[in-house]
């Protein structure tokens, strides 16, 4: 397994560029089983959660092709024949978003059997209100062996309202809702950027679709959909943790080609706890040359602070003068990262779905360990300021939605680098047949 390698101590100076959103390309590449044509996406990321999507759709019978060399951020999917439509648990258990080819194939086959995710570092990961949606509309769900089996000739339009804010189960839902006979209005939706950005390319299906990035989405279902090209938005999360990594080392770092409308509630935060940003359209500076002082923080669905920014916002506020409290709403258990970072000598107490953090204290390298994908990214924040040379192991969490982490954070002054697993060194000594 892979490790980074990171001495604390540099600025990080000079331009660092944003990729496409996982979290939007993940959904992306599974509305293209509502087609039998291609889908051509452009600025996909190149991470390790996008190659599990691609073995999972083609396991089912479709040509994905990742784009390489100038290609390198596009992928084309044709889901003309669909063999099987089924996601196994082997990869269903790295990659929960795995759920999001539910509605997908229930809508296009009639027919899907998806593995239950199961949980995850984060918390119990349930998808009942995904599987309550996709009933509204007319399918009939099984569950049994670990799996979700669910049915249906044709699904038919319905009014729905989600118990609870649900990101990718409002994907699922709007996706199936697409083939639908008849109108169907959702009600209580996540109102994420990736949820409008998939609205966007399923219109450019030939969806009928209103309302995204609200609250309440109506679509109007059709017989079918056609091919189209999408390019994915910029990854606001990505975003987000180079702006903290700006202004955690005391940089003056550019941030580009990304979408400063997505990052208002970090922004804002950021604005309280004395961190100087300015921005374009499509990049957002960040110069880290004042004192930061502590501010309370409560993650929310958006366009509330996003959790997936709890763990970052948590290694800058033991660089903050004073005591800072984190409220971490959406997971039960997404404190993982604090332990390590108080093994870094930060000063944390968790409470509940409180983590407490009194700064500022000097953290000093450690070697550390990642739990999950925004865990392992607060530890690279916490080692860019650490003394001395951080060890970070278990980093293909991190490769599950950074693409290039290294190298990009490299590029902009910081001392990091990969270490892949020492491989015993190989007997050279002939063997001696007894
Ligand atoms: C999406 O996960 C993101 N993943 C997550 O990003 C992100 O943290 C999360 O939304 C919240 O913003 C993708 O988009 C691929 P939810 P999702 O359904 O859709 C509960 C990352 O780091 N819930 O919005 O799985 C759930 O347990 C990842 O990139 C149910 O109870 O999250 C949680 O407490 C991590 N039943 C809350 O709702 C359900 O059927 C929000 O979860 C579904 C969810």
């Amino acid at each position: 397994m892979d490790k980074l390698v990171i001495r604390g101590g540099n600025p990080l100076l000079g331009t660092i560029r944003v990729s496409g959103a996982k979290n939007a390309a993940l959904p992306a590449m599974a509305a293209a089983l509502l087609t039998e044509e291609p889908i051509i996406l452009e600025n996909v990321p190149q991470v390790r959660d996008i190659e599990t999507t691609r073995k999972l759709l083609a396991e089912m019978g479709a040509d994905v092709e990742l784009g390489y060399g100038r290609a390198q951020h596009r992928t084309t999917i044709c889901c003309r024949t669909l063999v099987s439509p089924e996601a196994s648990y082997e990869l269903v258990k790295t990659m929960r978003a795995s759920t999001l080819v539910l509605g997908p194939l229930v809508a296009r086959c009639g027919r899907a059997r998806v593995s239950l995710p199961g949980g995850c570092a984060i918390g119990a990961r349930p998808i009942d209100l995904h599987i309550k949606g996709l009933e509204r509309l007319g399918a009939s769900i099984n569950q049994e062996h670990g799996y979700v089996e669910a049915k249906a000739e044709r699904l038919r339009g319905a009014e729905i309202v989600f118990d609870k804010i649900t990101v990718t189960g409002t994907e699922d839902v709007l996706m199936a809702a697409t083939l639908a006979e008849g109108d169907t209005v959702m009600h209580n939706c996540a109102r994420e950027p990736e949820v409008a950005d998939l609205a966007d390319l399923l219109n450019k299906m030939g969806a009928h679709i209103e309302g995204a990035g609200t609250s309440t989405i109506h679509i109007k279902g059709v017989d079918k959909l056609h091919g189209a090209k999408h390019r994915i938005i910029p990854d606001r999360i990505e975003a987000g943790t180079f702006i903290v990594a700006g202004a955690l080392t005391g940089g003056d770092l550019n941030v580009a080609g990304c979408e400063p409308r997505h990052l208002g509630a970090l922004l804002q935060k950021l604005l309280e706890v004395g961190v100087r940003t300015a921005h374009t359209t499509d990049a957002v500076r960040v110069m880290g040359d004042g004192p930061l002082k502590a501010a309370d923080m409560v993650t929310e669905e958006y366009p509330g602070f996003p959790t997936d920014m709890q763990a970052q916002y948590m290694a800058l506020a033991t660089q903050a003068e004073g005591t800072s409290i984190i409220t971490e709403n959406i997971f039960e258990n997404r404190f993982m990262h604090a332990q390590e970072m108080v093994r870094m000598g930060a000063n944390i107490r968790i409470e509940g779905s409180r983590a407490i953090v009194r700064g500022r204290t000097p953290l000093s390298a450690a070697a550390v360990l990642a739990s999950d994908l925004r865990a392992s990214a607060s530890l690279v924040l916490a080692a860019l300021v650490a003394e001395g040379e951080s060890i970070i192991d278990r980093v293909y969490h991190i490769d599950r939605g950074y693409e290039h982490i290294e190298e990009k954070l490299k590029g902009v002054g910081a001392q990091i680098r990969r270490i892949g697993e020492m491989l015993p060194k190989r007997s050279v000594a002939p063997m001696v047949r007894a």
